[in-house]
């Protein structure tokens, strides 16, 4: 597993921009086509030939600026889902809530390059499983550094009465739901904040999980080192940079294969 360094961040190497260029130039491509065919043989191109030669091309050129068979396959679908929508006459208002939605959900796959994604409750049961067989079963804190819709938290607060539970989560509709989820959380002892994990104090914590991606992980384990006070336990889900030692990892039996690297400070 790689884990990205600073220069993964930069504007030229986000995938949005590559994406758009790859369709940017094959746009060009297809003007150059279409001005050709009229001249030399005086032919206007069906719509659904420009659109065919816009996606074909738009996936090829994808390939020479560094993008994965994946990202072609996306190329290839955008100018037909775009011509498809237009001859749908979908109202431009569905767009703009489309948008407004995505970007209050997925907002940190644009800055940090951390989707939203959750655990699933073989991972729930795990994490219990962790607190159960730390020192002070009984009493704690814990902390989800990107808490998503919450459903971590609630179902922890549901079976350890004794534990405090905070998650930060700064996309807002995910927010919004988990901190409703919070209000009516069992035993009272989930909150959420809506803040940048890069904000929090861990030194508070006795317990820090973290379900994100490969690219804020080295970062992120700098900042465990730093602040977490000594028998802390810092858990994450999937993602390890390569260079870093663990304690344990526990492998899940669920059908991922969930991997939690598990550290001790
Ligand atoms: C993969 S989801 C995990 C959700 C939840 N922890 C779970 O395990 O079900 C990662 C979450 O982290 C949030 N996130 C990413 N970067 C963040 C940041 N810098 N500050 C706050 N939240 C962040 C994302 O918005 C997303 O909801």
């Amino acid at each position: 597993m790689s884990v990205s360094n600073n220069s993964q961040n930069s504007v030229a190497e986000r995938p949005f921009f590559r994406l758009l260029s790859g369709q940017i130039g094959a746009g060009g491509l297809v003007v150059a086509i279409e001005t050709a065919a009229w001249m030399w043989v005086g032919l206007g191109l069906d719509i659904w030939i420009l659109v065919a030669c816009q996606a074909f091309l738009a996936a090829i050129l994808s390939r020479f600026i560094g993008l994965g068979w994946g990202w072609s396959v996306v190329q290839f679908a955008l100018p037909w889902a775009t011509w498809g929508a237009l001859y749908l006459k979908i109202p431009s208002w569905v767009y703009l809530v489309c948008f407004v939605l995505t970007y209050a959900i997925y907002k940190n796959a644009r800055t940090e390059r951390v989707p939203l994604y959750l655990s699933n409750s073989t991972t729930w049961r795990a994490l219990e499983g962790l607190i159960e067989k730390s020192p002070n079963p009984e009493r704690g804190n814990f902390i989800d550094l990107g808490s998503g819709v919450g459903g971590t938290l609630c179902y922890l607060g549901k079976a350890k009465s004794g534990w405090i539970f905070k998650g930060v989560e700064s996309a807002p509709l995910s927010f919004v739901i988990s901190w409703v989820r919070s209000l009516i959380s069992v035993n009272r002892n989930v909150s959420i904040s809506l803040s940048d994990i890069w904000t929090v104090d861990l030194a508070d914590f006795d317990m820090v999980y973290a379900f994100l991606s490969p690219a804020p992980m080295e970062k992120l384990l700098e900042k465990v080192k730093n602040e977490m006070r000594a028998g802390g336990v810092f858990i994450s889900n999937s993602f390890w940079p390569d260079d870093e030692g663990f304690d344990e990892c526990l492998e899940l039996d669920d059908a991922r294969k969930t991997k939690l690297y598990i550290k001790i400070m």
